[in-house]
């Protein structure tokens, strides 16, 4: 057999190698920053409109606690959107890393003065308002979905662990300093996606600027409401039936 009779072998490794192209090219690291992006700006608007439930006349921390236990009940499917949300910020903070050492190294004196740019809060905040967000994604995991350092945790009871939870004043600051960077953050990246997937030419006027900071103000707004009232003492304490608190899907 010789060597030009291979082409199945070739054939199976193309598509890795042109992955792995893709993977190592600037274009690719920004286009795989703008799609990974695009998918968390769809988590934190769902995630958002889930807890304005709190705000639900009547029952509101029955209404968190069946919203909690539905997505229990997906089971596996939890765990794979839990997997994909992982890989999602992984890729886009290895992304951003390298570009950023990119960078650097091909521009190791800064330019003295930078012509051309549109540079705003959030461009400016990308960096340490990353790395904050990561803090806080952690901090409120442990927080929130565990419990740990929480004053009063109950599994399975978002509302009165949100309302005790932010009766501890530098909590809501955490909060409200790490929504304002998400907000600035967000801002700035849906900006810079839309370019970045060319459904749009740079310009510092253009329509989906309004687009992304109309995004920005939604997602911060309705994210800061929660801690606030609750900082307010707005949510008065409220018991849940909770009969599967101790199913199989309440451990998850
Ligand atoms: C400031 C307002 C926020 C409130 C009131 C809030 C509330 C909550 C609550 C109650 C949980 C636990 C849900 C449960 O165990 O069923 C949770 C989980 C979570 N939150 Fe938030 N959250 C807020 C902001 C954010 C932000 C800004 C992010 C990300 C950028 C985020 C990411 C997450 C993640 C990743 C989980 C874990 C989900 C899981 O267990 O699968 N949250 N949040």
């Amino acid at each position: 057999m010789t060597a030009s009779s291979l082409p199945a072998a070739g054939a199976s490794r193309a598509p890795v190698g042109r992955l792995r192209r893709f993977w190592d090219s600037s274009v690719g690291k920004k286009v795989v920053m703008a799609v990974t992006g695009l998918g968390g700006i769809g988590f934190v608007v769902a995630h958002m409109a889930g807890n304005l439930q709190m705000f639900v006349p009547g029952t509101p921390a029955q209404a968190m606690h069946e919203y909690a236990l539905g997505l229990r009940k997906l089971g596996p499917l939890l765990w794979v959107a839990r997997a994909g949300l992982v890989v999602m910020v992984v890729l886009h903070a290895t992304a951003a890393l390298q570009l950023i050492a990119r960078n650097r190294a091909a521009r190791p004196v800064p330019y003295s003065r930078r012509v051309g740019q549109v540079s705003t809060l959030g461009a400016k905040t990308m960096r340490a308002g990353g790395i904050l967000l990561a803090l806080f994604v952690v901090f409120h995991i442990l927080d929130m979905t565990l419990g740990v350092g929480h004053p009063q945790f109950v599994h399975l009871d978002p509302y009165n662990n949100l309302r005790l939870g932010f009766q501890r004043w530098w909590a809501v600051l955490f909060y409200v300093v790490a929504v304002i960077f998400l907000g600035l953050h967000l801002f700035h990246g849906a900006w810079a996606s839309w370019r970045t997937l060319g459904l749009r030419r740079a310009s510092d006027r253009p329509l989906h600027r309004n687009i992304a900071i109309a995004l920005a103000l939604f997602v911060t707004l309705g994210f800061l409401a929660v801690p606030v009232a609750a900082a307010l003492g707005i949510f008065e304490p409220q018991t849940v039936v909770m009969d599967a608190a101790h199913t199989p899907e309440a451990a998850q």
